[in-house]
């Protein structure tokens, strides 16, 4: 959603915009929307109707009356109740404006956020749907900021923008036109005015669209800042850089501010610039207005009238040059919301996948090579891999940092997918398989496991919630994980707090191994799952572990060879390569890289010191 959604910005055309904004939106709301669109008449039409009403008022109230009048031509009047009846008109106007403004902002109040709601579910879908490859080669700060602002900027648009603008449009208009019939020649020194107040706001509407940008791509710096200082806030006090963080965060808020600031202000200038022009003119018109009265061409109530009305439609002007701002922002904001909302997974099923049935499952790597797509273009990372487990086999790998042990893994859930070559279970493509079969029949723990912020039995029920108290508790026993879950505060129903940071690296591996045991599923995909144990309980979990493997096919990765030398097979990785395989007797009878490594270790040595073959 990052980089492609940032070039394509100027891609859509603005009336395909809008009408994708109709088609998605707007139309799932259609009552709600022309409702408001007409209530918005409804509130132009009795503004212009309160100030029309001001020239007959006033008049009526000046003017010496002898007998009965006649009131608005609709009915007449004793001369005494026109004090009371000309305020009660106004105020009876003033009310039913007010209750329809009310009613109008109401409603749309509710559709802009009932959209931005909508736009902010389907962003979520799409991000939990992506890519992982998408996902890793952008910044979650981007995401969250596209979430909680973008969305917004679209409602703006859409509140201001499509219902404002018909209401103000109809004001300036209605207003003209009413002025027209008060005094013709006077209205025609207004509108010469028009351009001059339209070209002052569009100068500073530019100014502050072109603040708008700087301060959208500021805001997504700052909160990638926030989330990375929070996520490596360790690493930041082991090594002092508190103030450097907080040197950092300040340039990055600072900028911001500067085109926050640079933005509200042309847009606060944009007013009071204005209001020169504006005032010039009522200036003219008194002028004129005055050289006129003394002639006795215009009466007290039509020159009031005509001020007020000048008044509401400069104002109403000033809220139409404003708008172009807001539109212009809540487009672009809706551009890029709507690349990102069309990016597809390019891991997808086929139109009729297969199922995977339960049962032995029989996985096979075929020639396999793959190549992480980054930022920076493709890193090649497999190069003809080739490799087999079958049900109830137990094979590891092994090799230095970086070969590509744990690349491999994440190709067989589809987290990835190989760019040639093929894998295959039970002999059929895995692109052939539904997703959702395919990922059933495995269960994964990674090196560094995850816990959500739930508690102990959530966690390891994570995907089987339909699982008893009794099925989650003999997981946690198959993990060596019972034993330490009674001994927290509320047992398996102590929440573990934000990404499981209450507990214990070990403690996490073996919530993470529960979670398996309990999944019972006949690909078992183990990376690294018992490195963050003790010796004593590594020998625990690994009993448990062999009784879980027994039938399954199991893939496993170990850096501690103790581990993997009862595997069936054992293939040394190395660069994206099997280079050697077989059994931990064959291997250590050819005196390659695994007998090495072996010689190593028997001298406690930690593997990782171990020169890196694939050069990376
Ligand atoms: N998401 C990614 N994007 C780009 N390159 C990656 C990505 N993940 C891994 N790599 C690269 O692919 C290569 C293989 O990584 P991989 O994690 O598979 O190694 P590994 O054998 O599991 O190493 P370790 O033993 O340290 O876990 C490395 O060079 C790594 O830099
Ligand atoms: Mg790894």
């Amino acid at each position: 959603m990052n980089s492609p959604a940032h070039h394509n910005d100027k891609d859509q055309p603005l009336g395909q915009l809008l009408k994708r904004l109709w088609r998605d939106y707007l139309s799932h709301h259609k009552v709600a929307f022309f409702s408001s669109i007409g209530l918005a008449i409804c509130a132009g039409a009795l503004t212009a109707g309160l100030l029309r009403f001001l020239e007959p008022a006033i008049d009526l109230l000046f003017q010496p009356h002898p007998g009965p009048v006649r009131f608005l031509n609709v009915f007449t009047v004793q001369p005494q109740w026109l004090i009371a009846l000309v305020p009660g008109v106004i105020i009876a106007l003033s009310i039913a404006r007010s209750l329809t403004m009310a009613g109008q902002a109401a409603l749309v109040n509710r559709l802009g956020h009932g959209i931005v709601g909508d736009i902010q579910k389907q962003l979520f879908s799409r991000m939990i749907n992506a890519d992982l490859s998408r996902l890793r080669n952008q910044h979650s700060g981007t995401f969250v900021s596209s979430v909680l602002f973008d969305a917004n900027l679209v409602r703006e648009a859409f509140t201001n923008g499509v219902v404002n603008y018909t209401q103000n449009v109809l004001i300036v208009v209605g207003v003209m036109v009413a002025m027209g019939f008060i005094d013709l020649p006077l209205t025609l020194i207004v509108l010469l005015g028009v351009p001059g107040v339209s070209l002052v706001m569009r100068k500073f509407g530019k100014r502050s669209r072109k603040a708008a940008k700087g301060a959208m791509a500021e805001t997504e710096v700052l909160s990638s800042a926030l989330m990375e200082n929070l996520d490596g806030v360790r690493v930041i006090k082991i090594e002092n850089r508190e103030q450097a963080e907080e040197a950092n965060v300040a340039a990055v808020i600072d900028r911001r501010q500067r085109h926050v600031i640079k933005g509200a202000d042309s847009r606060a200038f944009a007013g009071p610039a204005s209001d020169i022009i504006a005032y010039s003119i009522v200036a003219a018109v008194i002028g004129y207005a005055g050289w006129s009265a003394s002639k006795g061409q215009m009466s007290v109530g039509g020159f009031a009238a005509f001020i007020g009305m000048l008044m509401l439609a400069g104002q109403s002007l000033r809220q139409l040059s404003n708008l172009t701002t807001v539109m212009s922002e809540g487009m672009t904001a809706a551009r890029r919301l709507f690349t990102a909302l069309d990016i597809q997974p390019e891991i997808r099923e086929q139109a009729n996948p297969q199922s995977l049935p339960a049962g032995p499952v029989e996985i096979e790597l075929h020639n396999v090579e793959f190549a992480y797509s980054t930022a920076n273009g493709l890193v090649p990372t497999l190069n003809g891999v080739n490799l087999k487990v079958s049900p109830g086999e137990t094979v590891a790998l092994v090799g230095p940092s970086g070969g590509g042990k744990s690349t491999i893994l994440s190709l067989l859930p589809r987290f990835y997918d190989v760019t040639s070559g093929r894998i295959t279970a039970n002999g059929i493509d895995l692109r052939d398989l539904s997703l959702s079969s395919l990922r059933d029949q495995i269960a994964l723990v990674t090196q560094e496991p995850f816990l959500f912020d739930d508690t102990i039995a959530a966690n390891i029920a994570y995907g089987r919630e339909a699982a008893t108290e009794e099925q989650i508790i003999e997981a946690a026993r198959a993990a060596a994980a019972h034993e330490f879950i009674l001994g927290l505060p509320q047992g398996y129903q102590t929440r573990v707090g934000e990404a499981g940071a209450r507990l214990s690296g070990g403690q996490r591996q073996r919530i993470a191994i529960a979670r398996a045991f309990l999944k019972n599923a006949p690909i078992l995909l183990l990376d690294e799952a018992t490195s963050a144990l003790d010796t004593e309980s590594e020998a625990l979990v690994q009993q448990a572990l062999d009784r879980l493997m027994e039938g399954r096919a199991t893939l496993m990765i170990a850096h501690r060879l103790s581990t993997v030398r009862n595997a069936d097979r054992i293939y040394v990785i190395s660069a994206g390569k099997v280079i050697e395989q077989g059994t931990h007797d064959d291997l250590i009878a050819t005196s390659g890289l695994y007998a090495r490594l072996a010689r190593q270790q028997s001298l406690d040595a930690p593997m990782d010191l171990l020169p890196d073959e694939t050069g990376a």
